[in-house]
């Protein structure tokens, strides 16, 4: 397939775009940066925009470590959206698989694909998601058996699935849930007659942030997308 072509098919780019990108050198076949729009790419080829390696499917995967402060959503007209954050990915269907709060840091899936993410929050589907906490009052250690027994919280007609506790200090813990309701794990620590005043997702599934900081992302590996 010729070079233009393929980065219209594979990208959200317009052909017009994409010949611009590779008229200004923006664009590598196999590391080399080519000129030549109608350069034949072949199955194998890898080709990248701006660095960034263009998928066969065209769907875009993103992790990123979101800062407090900023919302989960695609749009909003007075608050900071984690899409504002992802300079360069304008993919049209970009949406959040798994929300967080504004107020909790940590790991966000973004996608293009809804399929995927789909699969990655369906209740259907175990997944465990890590958080880091801070608690207002000492965590006590019968918090852990009734984490794993699971507790009915309020609204709601089921109780929670097993969930681990590790107590770390008197009011930091982590705990790893298969589900995601509506703030869990705030309404978990309600239950228990405390409060939630810090929460940081670790990871979800086989995806963590390793060195990431605040506000930065990256793209998933194929064995990380793969993986749900
Ligand atoms: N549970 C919460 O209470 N808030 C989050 O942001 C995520 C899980």
């Amino acid at each position: 397939m010729r070079l233009d072509r393929y980065l219209a098919t594979h990208s959200d780019a317009t052909r017009t775009l994409a010949k611009m990108a590779i008229k200004t050198g923006r664009v590598a076949v196999n590391g080399s940066v080519v000129k030549d729009q109608g350069k034949k790419v072949k199955p194998d080829d890898v080709v990248s925009i701006n660095g960034r390696e263009l998928k066969e499917s065209g769907e875009v995967y993103l992790v990123m470590n979101k800062q407090a402060g900023v919302i989960c959503a695609t749009q909003d007209e007075e608050q900071d959206t984690v899409l504002d954050f992802l300079d360069g990915y304008t993919h049209k269907e970009l949406h959040i698989a798994g929300r967080l709060d504004k107020d909790t840091t940590g790991l966000v899936l973004i996608t293009s694909d809804g399929k995927w993410s789909h699969r990655v929050t369906s209740p259907n589907y175990v997944c465990e998601k890590v958080y880091l906490l801070e608690s207002v009052i000492p965590i006590q250690g019968s918090y852990i058996e009734e984490f794993s027994n699971g507790i009915l919280l309020r609204d709601e007609s089921k109780l929670t699935k097993p969930a681990k506790l590790e107590i770390l200090t008197e009011n930091t813990a982590r705990l790893t849930l298969t589900e995601g309701k509506y703030h869990q794990v705030k309404r978990m620590f309600g239950a228990m007659g405390n409060r939630v005043t810090k929460l940081h997702r670790e990871s979800v599934g086989e995806v963590t942030l390793a060195d990431l900081q605040e506000g930065e992302f990256r793209e998933l590996t194929q064995a990380e997308i793969d993986s749900f």
